[in-house]
C-alpha cells in the first residue's frame, strides 16, 4: 500500500481530508502521527478534536515500536563516512568524517566555512569508499542561492574527479519558502526510489534562512519550531531509510554576545540541539583558518580542530 492510499485509510479521513493533508506536505502516516493536533488542524481544514483522531488512528496504525539493543548495533554497522578533506576536522567528528544516518548541523558567522564544506562534501560523497567516499550522489538544497557550479567542479578537479560527471552528480534543488524547502526534503525519497539515484548525502544551505525570515517576532516563535521540528523529523528519517547522511547548515550573527545570547546558540535552539546528532560551531580564525567545535554530541568529547578553507577545498 503507498503511503497515500495508507492515509486515506485512516477512519475520518476521506478523499478531501486526504488530498488537503497531501498538499500541506504530510505525505506518510509518520508525517501525521508527530504532527501537533492544532497544526493539523490548519492544514487539513477540519476540527481539532477530528485531528487528535487522526493522528490517534494514524499513531496506532504506524509500527511505532522498539529494537533490539543488537538490532541497534546492527544498524550501526552499515554507517557509511564521507571525509570532510581534512583529517584533524574528520578526527573531531569521530574519524571518518560525517556519518550516514545521522544529521550534522554547522553553525557559525558569516563566513565561517560553512557553505564550503558543504560544496566539499557534495564533491567527497563521490569518491570511492578507500578515499573516503561513498561512490554516492549529493542532493543540495539552496535556500539562499548560494550554490555554486563552478565552485563544485574546481573542488572535484582537485579531488582528482571529473569536474563535469562531478557537477551531474549533484542534484540542486531551489526553496523559495520553508514549505517548497520542506517538500523538497520529501521529494529526496523519489529521487531515490523512482528515479534510482544513489543518494549518499543531502546537504541543506542553509537550514534556517526562510524559517527566520518568514517567522519574525515572537508570537510567531512556537510554530516556527513546530515546522521545523517536523522538517528535522522529515530528514532525519531520510537518513535512517536510505542510510544516507545530513549536512545543514545554521547562520548564527556575529556579535550575537549583546543581542542574542550564547553565541554557540544557534537558530531553532533546543529543537535543533536534540536533532542533530553532530553538532559544528565554525568560526574564523586568522586568514584561511577555521576552527571547528564540536558540542553536545552523544558519544564523543566535545573538541576543537583547526583546518583551512582556500582554493584547494578543506583542508588540515
Ligand atoms: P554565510 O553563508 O554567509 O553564513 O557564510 P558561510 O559560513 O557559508 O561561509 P562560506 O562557506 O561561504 O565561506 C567563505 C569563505 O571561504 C570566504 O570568506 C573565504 O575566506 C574562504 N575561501 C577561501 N578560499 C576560497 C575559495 O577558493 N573559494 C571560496 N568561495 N571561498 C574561499
Ligand atoms: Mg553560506
Amino acid at each position: 500500500m503507498s503511503d497515500m492510499e495508507a492515509i486515506k485509510d485512516i477512519s475520518g479521513v476521506g478523499e478531501k481530508i486526504a488530498e488537503k493533508l497531501e498538499e500541506a506536505g504530510y505525505t506518510d502516516l509518520m508525517a501525521i502521527a508527530v504532527s501537533p493536533s492544532g497544526q493539523l488542524a490548519d492544514d487539513a481544514g477540519v476540527g481539532e478534536a477530528t485531528a487528535k483522531k487522526i493522528i490517534q488512528s494514524a499513531r496506532a496504525s504506524l509500527k511505532m515500536g522498539f529494537m533490539s539493543g543488537m538490532d541497534v548495533l546492527e544498524k550501526r554497522k552499515s554507517v557509511e563516512y564521507i571525509t570532510t578533506g581534512s583529517p584533524e576536522f574528520d578526527r573531531l567528528i569521530g574519524g571518518k568524517g560525517v556519518e550516514s544516518q545521522a544529521i550534522t548541523e554547522a553553525f557559525g558567522e558569516f563566513g565561517s566555512g560553512k557553505t564550503q564544506l558543504g560544496a566539499q562534501l557534495a564533491v567527497n560523497v563521490q569518491l570511492p569508499k578507500d578515499m573516503g567516499g561513498c561512490d554516492g550522489y549529493a542532493v543540495w538544497i539552496d535556500t539562499e542561492n548560494t550554490f555554486r557550479p563552478k565552485r563544485i567542479m574546481q573542488l572535484a578537479e582537485k579531488m582528482g574527479l571529473d569536474p563535469e560527471e562531478a557537477l551531474k552528480r549533484v542534484k540542486v534543488g531551489r526553496a523559495f519558502s520553508s514549505d517548497h524547502q520542506m517538500l523538497l526534503a520529501e521529494k529526496v525519497a523519489d529521487l531515490i526510489e523512482n528515479e534510482g539515484i544513489n543518494v549518499k548525502i543531502v546537504i541543506m544551505d542553509s537550514l534556517t534562512g526562510l524559517f527566520r525570515a518568514e517567522y519574525v517576532g515572537r508570537g510567531t516563535l512556537a510554530s516556527r519550531q513546530q515546522k521545523l521540528n517536523s522538517h528535522l523529523h522529515t530528514l532525519q528519517r531520510l537518513a535512517d531509510r536510505f542510510n544516507l547522511a545530513i549536512f545543514v547548515t545554521n547562520q548564527v550573527m556575529s556579535r550575537p554576545d549583546t543581542f542574542f545570547g550564547d553565541p554557540t546558540k544557534a537558530i531553532g535552539g533546543h529543537i535543533l540541539g536534540h536533532a542533530a546528532t553532530y553538532r559544528l560551531y565554525l568560526r574564523k580564525s586568522k586568514g584561511n583558518k577555521r576552527i571547528a567545535r564540536l558540542v553536545d554530541s552523544p558519544c564523543l568529547p566535545d573538541g576543537e580542530a583547526v583546518f583551512t578553507v582556500s582554493e584547494e577545498g578543506i583542508r588540515d
